[in-house]
C-alpha cells in the first residue's frame, strides 16, 4: 500500500541553525552553547580536512617530472595522515553531543580550502600550494583551540595540539621538498 507524505506543519524560520534530531542527542556535560560553536569549528576543519586530503591525493596522483617518486611517496604519506585525523574530529563533534558532516555535499558546504581542478599543474606549485593549504588548517585549528578552551572542553583542545603538530610537519617537509639546490 502506498503511503502518502505528510509535511510538518511549519518549519523553522532560519534553516542555518539546522536542530539536531533528538534521537542524536548524546549527553554531554559541556554548555549546550559553546559545544554547539565547538562543533560548528570542528566540523569546518573537517571538511577542510576532507578537501586537503583529496587535493593530496589528486596531486599524488598527478604529480610529474624528475622528482617524482620522492613527491608521490611524501603525498602519499600525508594523506595517509590527513585522513587519519578525519575519524577523530568527527567523532569529538557527536561525543560532546552534535552532528556532523554527512556527505560531499556537506564537505563542499563546509571547506574554505579551495580545490584545484586543474588538468596540469607544475610539481613545484603542487607543493607550494599544499604548503600553504596546511597552513590555513594550522590558523583554522589555532582559532577551534580558543573556542574549546574557552569551552572548557579539554579533551578537543588536547587532540588539537596533535593536529596542528601533524599539519606543522607537512608544512614543513613541503618547504623543504620544494627548495631549490
Ligand atoms: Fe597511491
Amino acid at each position: 500500500m502506498a503511503k502518502t507524505k505528510t509535511k510538518p506543519a511549519s518549519t523553522p524560520a532560519s534553516p542555518k541553525a539546522k536542530a539536531k534530531p533528538a534521537a542524536l542527542a548524546t549527553p554531554t556535560d559541556l554548555g549546550s552553547n559553546s559545544t554547539r560553536t565547538v562543533a560548528e569549528a570542528l566540523n569546518g576543519i573537517l571538511a577542510d580536512s576532507f578537501a586537503l586530503y583529496l587535493k593530496t591525493k589528486n596531486f599524488h596522483w598527478h604529480v610529474s617530472g624528475p622528482h617524482f617518486r620522492d613527491y608521490h611517496l611524501l603525498l602519499d604519506d600525508q594523506a595517509t595522515q590527513i585522513l587519519g585525523t578525519t575519524d577523530a574530529i568527527a567523532e569529538r563533534v557527536r561525543k560532546t553531543g552534535n552532528t556532523t558532516l554527512r556527505s560531499i555535499g556537506d564537505i563542499a558546504r563546509h571547506q574554505t580550502i579551495k580545490d584545484n581542478d586543474k588538468d596540469f599543474v607544475p610539481a613545484a606549485a603542487m607543493l607550494v600550494e599544499l604548503r600553504e593549504d596546511n597552513l590555513k588548517l594550522i590558523e583554522s585549528l589555532r582559532d577551534a583551540k580558543d573556542i574549546v578552551d574557552a569551552a572548557k572542553d579539554n579533551a578537543t583542545s588536547g587532540i588539537l595540539d596533535d593536529w596542528t603538530d601533524q599539519a606543522e610537519e607537512r608544512a614543513w617537509f613541503l618547504f623543504e621538498a620544494s627548495r631549490k639546490g
